[in-house]
């Protein structure tokens, strides 16, 4: 049986109108008027060893080839640059233009449309059910179209606590099980989720026609002459190299827990009738992919909200409202949540209480409870350096933390050891490399954003749960040149026309 669920869509502040009100959001032209270039990028990444620098502009790459360094020292230079980006991306936007930071604004309480907010929305680009779109003619600089069936994509009287975005959120898949795998947050709201492209990826997919609609399907563009390799910095348009997001946001029932995340006002689509509400989100999550030089399997960095989900040694006296677990809950939890993980049809009160349990789409708009299962991967110094400054500036981003960021080192520097990684993981698996094939080893060996890949987790006959999948070796497994957006766009389809 299949149950539809809503699939909710977010717009932005693009309009001309008037706001009468002192306690509303400045209007923003998107692109109508841009007339600032594209700075050049920041000086690749080093380590961050005693500062965490607050750049509008996102670093070039890294500055050094990680096939030559130790481990934890290619770890600190990832995740330098993993915060660095994440920085950039969240800088407020230029007023007008795409992907360019105003370098003269600073990072503070305020709510302002950011960088990410201005990216290319993939359905931008790609109309898979129109035969007729010409996605050549789409242009980085174009403002976001306004037809679609939610019409024009601005949230009129949005607060200045919840600015309108500019883009439309049509996805409800926390990976890519569709409406098989929902995530929802202890109200029973439904996770939502946008999936954008910065201008080097829109670039170079449209130019090589891997956009028109019968050049591709699911698994990517059917041209077999033309081989997908996104660029890196050094070889693409604009200096930074190709970056895919994904962004989750849970829905807020107003404006006021607006002064601890990143929010913006939205209309909602749904899939089923068609149509739209407005609606309060807050961004929980953040997957950012850069493909940059020395690092041709691109670098994964995930970021997650701190009332996402308490730490793996959460202590009995926490009493912190966390947004996907609920300490009552985990009291009571059930003897046996094996069976009920792998149950064909679980009751509703085990499975809102048992770990990381897939939603039963009969079950929607119950509670999931996720827990992290493993320590942060990410270096504890380093999300505190970046969290202090933050708060120092009172920006809401304080309250994010990288989870990881993934890389691949190559086991004999000097060689192409990237074909296939040395110690594969997850479901997806590929067969360990036979001896004497060079390798890459995936630092670290797991990652997993808990209000996005929340199930991607094993199951233990013992009840226990562990990570077992991780970003490059999903994405690898069975992605093209590592992306999946090609499957994004056919599974989650925002119709312009
Ligand atoms: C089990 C497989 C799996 C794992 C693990 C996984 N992803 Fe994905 N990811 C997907 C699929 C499938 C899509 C496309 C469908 C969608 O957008 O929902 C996707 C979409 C994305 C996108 C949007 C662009 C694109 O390629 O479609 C980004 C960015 C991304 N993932 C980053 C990450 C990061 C970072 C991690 C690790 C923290 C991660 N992913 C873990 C399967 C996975």
């Amino acid at each position: 049986m299949i149950i539809s669920i809503r699939i909710m869509i977010l717009l932005s502040v693009i309009g001309a109108f008037s706001v009468g009100c002192s306690n509303k959001s400045d209007p923003q032209p998107l692109a109508a008027t841009c007339d600032v270039k594209m700075p050049p990028p920041a000086p690749p990444s080093e380590f961050c060893l005693t500062e965490a620098p607050l750049n509008p502009l996102a670093p070039a790459g890294i500055f050094q080839d990680p096939a030559y360094m130790s481990s934890a020292d290619g770890q600190r230079m990832m995740e330098c640059f993993a915060w660095e980006t994440f920085i950039a991306y969240n800088w407020p936007a230029e007023p007008g233009c795409r992907g360019i930071p105003d370098t003269t604004a600073q990072l503070d309480a305020t709510q302002k449309l950011s960088v990410l907010d201005t990216f290319k929305a993939t359905y931008e680009l790609f109309q898979p059910t129109n035969k007729d779109w010409d996605a050549r003619s789409i242009a980085w600089e174009d403002p976001v179209p306004d037809t679609g069936s939610c019409g024009s994509p601005v949230v009129e009287n949005a607060s200045s606590a919840a600015p309108s975005m500019n883009q439309i959120v049509y996805q409800k898949s926390p990976a890519f099980l569709k409406n098989t795998s929902v995530i929802a947050d202890q109200n029973g709201e439904t996770v939502v989720y946008t999936v954008t492209i910065n201008q080097d990826q829109f670039e170079y997919i449209r130019q090589n026609g891997f956009a028109e609609p019968k050049a591709y399907s699911f698994a990517g563009p059917s041209s077999t002459t033309t081989k997908v390799n996104f660029p890196a910095n050094a070889d693409s348009t604009t200096g930074y190299g190709s970056a895919e997001l994904k962004t989750a946001w849970r829905v807020l029932s107003d404006d006021s827990e607006c002064d601890s995340y990143v929010c913006r006002t939205a209309k909602v689509y749904d899939e089923d009738d068609s149509d739209c509400s407005e609606e309060i989100l807050g961004l929980v999550g953040l997957h950012i992919a850069r493909k940059v030089d020395y690092s041709p399997k691109w670098i994964w960095a995930t970021f997650e909200h701190v009332n996402n989900t308490p730490p793996v040694d959460i202590s009995d006296d926490d009493d912190t409202s966390y947004s996907f677990y609920s300490q009552s809950c985990a009291a009571t939890v059930p003897d046996d949540c094996y069976s009920v993980a792998v149950a064909a049809s679980p009751a509703e009160a085990d499975y809102t209480c048992c770990a990381n349990i897939l939603m039963e789409v009969a079950f929607l708009g119950s509670p999931n409870q996720l827990t992290r299962l493993e320590p942060i991967p990410a270096l504890a110094d380093m999300n505190e350096m970046f969290q202090g400054v933050l708060a120092a500036h009172d920006s809401v981003l304080q309250n994010y933390f990288l989870v990881g960021a993934q890389w691949a080192k190559p086991d004999v520097p000097g060689t192409d050891a990237y074909d296939r990684p040395c110690n594969p993981n997850g479901a997806w698996r590929v067969p360990e490399p036979s001896d004497g094939t060079a390798c890459y080893t995936q630092f670290p060996a797991h990652v997993r954003n808990a209000v996005i890949e929340g199930y991607n987790i094993a199951n233990n006959t013992d009840g226990g749960q562990s990570l077992t999948d991780s970003c490059m070796n999903c994405h690898w497994a069975t992605g093209i040149d590592g992306s999946f957006i090609w499957l994004s766009v056919m599974n989650d389809i925002y119709e312009l026309d």
